[in-house]
């Protein structure tokens, strides 16, 4: 363990505002219920990663939204984008700020407290990638990581981490390994079940706890946003990989 674990709140936090619209009633209803299985799973899951197979199958906006959720239950939580080579995070949600994150911080070029930024939410805190590196799975497979999430649950009651696919780097099982849980992102229609194993495969090679299951875009317009738009999810793996799940793959994504 750390010899002394820096407290967050006495530090001087830059803040951000970032403007994280709402989802509609049904998707954040259902994230809630995702949060509220969370909250059973048992002492000792606080950090939690939200991974997927592939890309934009949804693990950004519910790691998001699950932030809020928690924050919104009065909970102390931190955001953590570990997705190093392609976040797209601070450009969503319209951060224009120069922003230091966990590349400084792993490589050592500053000090944790300057990568922690408070939101206009009090309850909820957020952490950014940084800037490239080139060697970000040796950053994140460093025990600093470890002890960069150990800090941080000892500040909060909840560290969601957002990853890159798991199926595409090794980056996002180095980091489910590092947390309590793992929640697995699957896209209704569009994950295809071979991915889906794969995914798995891969999670339980690298000792990850896998602890949910969300389908992601239940019912969306495939087309894109508005109608239809929402969440479904399902709690406890083995969700949607059986042999009794009925394939609806209209299409497939690459
Ligand atoms: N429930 C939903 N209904 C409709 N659209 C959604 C839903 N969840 C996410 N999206 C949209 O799908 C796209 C991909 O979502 P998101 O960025 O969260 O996925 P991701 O898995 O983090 O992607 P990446 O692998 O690129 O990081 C975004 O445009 C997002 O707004
Ligand atoms: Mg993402």
């Amino acid at each position: 363990m750390m010899e002394s674990i820096p407290n967050l709140n006495e530090a001087r936090l830059k803040i951000v505002y970032p403007q994280i619209a709402d989802l509609p009633y049904a998707a954040q209803e259902a994230v809630n219920i995702l949060r509220g299985n969370l909250q059973l799973s048992g002492k000792g899951i606080q950090a939690i990663a939200v991974t997927s197979a592939s890309k934009e199958e949804g693990k950004s906006s519910v790691a998001i939204q699950l932030t809020k959720s928690f924050a919104a239950l009065n909970k102390a939580v931190v955001y953590v984008d570990c997705d190093i080579r392609k976040s797209k995070t601070l450009r969503r949600y319209q951060i224009n700020e120069q922003v230091v994150g966990l590349t400084e911080y792993l490589s050592g070029n500053c000090r944790l407290e300057n990568i922690v930024y408070r939101t206009d939410n009090p309850n909820m805190d957020m952490v950014f990638t940084g800037a490239a590196a080139p060697n970000p799975s040796e950053l994140l497979s460093d025990t600093m990581f470890e002890q960069f999430l150990e800090i941080l649950k000892a500040n909060y009651d909840y560290v969601i981490v957002d990853t890159p696919p798991i199926n595409a780097v090794i980056d996002g099982a180095i980091v489910a390994k590092s947390c309590d849980g793992t929640v697995m992102v699957l896209e209704q229609g569009v994950t295809e079940r071979a991915e889906a194993i794969r995914m798995k495969r891969q999670l339980t090679y690298a000792g990850v706890k896998i602890i949910g299951a969300v389908l992601n875009k239940v019912g969306a317009d495939p087309n894109g946003y508005g109608y239809g738009y929402g969440y479904g999810y399902g709690y406890g793996y083995g969700y949607g990989y059986g042999e009794e799940q009925n394939d609806k793959k209209k299409k497939s994504k690459k």
